[in-house]
């Protein structure tokens, strides 16, 4: 597809664990993944809370105390970046680490929860953030009504937030490029946003250094770490754009 750069009105971006990579935070899959060393029945599943309340949270405190160290890298800046200059642009994350937040970015559809925010288990209120690390209390309970907190995320077997969702799959349907970075495409229905861009003709574009199940169906592939290819993609974009150049000379 030939793309003018003077037409394309709407962007979306997904990203996924990879963004984060260059800052020090775990990714879930693949060397040095979470997953490879934690189980995620035992840690990330509502039943797991249920039976033991106190081991997750400690696998919570335990990620947020080393999130809480890391800075947001300068991928996460472009995006912010890219959010302050295009008219329509949606920003997409799996991401529950907050540190697009961190770097700027005001307006992200945050598809799995925040590990900073916490809710009722009661339901009795909305959830709240709580920077704290360590917790001051532990597990943390509803400063409301008393009742087990636990971490405002998605785990496996849980329906992601409706709003989120809604407004994602609304971008997508718009969109006429995007890009999706540093996520491994495996977990839906977040995995299924680029799918849904690619059947409606837009120009797809993937960051990852890793090939994914996506890699031979977008446009281009990137193969680069995301703070050094999303930025240099920016740049181009914005060079090459007032100049009359397509979405595909830059690839
Ligand atoms: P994964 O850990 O599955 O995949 C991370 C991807 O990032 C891999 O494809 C890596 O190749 C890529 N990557 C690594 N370093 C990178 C870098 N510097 N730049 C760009 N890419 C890089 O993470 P996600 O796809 O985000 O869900 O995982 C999806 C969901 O699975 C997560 O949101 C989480 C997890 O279980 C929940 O917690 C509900």
């Amino acid at each position: 597809m030939r793309m003018p750069m003077g037409q394309v009105r709407s962007v979306v971006v997904l990203t996924g664990a990879g963004i984060s990579a260059e800052s020090g935070v775990p990714t879930f899959r693949g060397a040095g993944g979470l997953w490879r060393n934690f189980r995620a029945e035992d840690l990330a599943t509502p039943e797991a809370f249920r039976r033991d309340p106190g081991l997750v949270w400690e696998w919570y405190n335990w990620r947020r105390s080393l999130i809480g160290g890391c800075q947001p890298n300068a991928a996460h800046r472009t995006l912010v970046d890219m959010e302050s200059r295009l008219e329509e642009f949606t920003h997409i994350t799996q991401n529950v680490d907050g540190l697009h937040g961190l770097a700027g970015s005001r307006n992200v559809v945050e598809l799995h929860g925040n590990i900073w925010r916490l809710r009722c288990t009661a339901g009795c209120r909305a959830p709240w953030e709580d920077r704290a690390v360590p917790l001051a209390e532990m597990p943390p309970h509803c400063p409301s009504c008393g009742a087990l907190a636990r971490p405002d995320v998605v785990w496996f077997g849980e329906p992601l937030p409706g709003d989120a969702l809604d407004r994602a799959f609304g971008a997508v349907r718009r969109c006429q490029v995007m890009l999706v970075i540093g996520t491994s495409a495996l977990v839906h229905p977040a995995a299924s946003l680029p799918l849904m861009a690619l059947q409606r003709g837009a120009h797809v574009i993937e960051i990852n250094p890793q090939p994914t199940p996506l890699s031979t169906v977008v446009a281009e592939a990137i193969r680069e770490p995301a703070a050094v290819a999303l930025p240099g993609w920016w740049s181009a974009w914005q060079a090459e754009g007032n100049r009359g150049k397509t979405v595909t000379d830059l690839g």
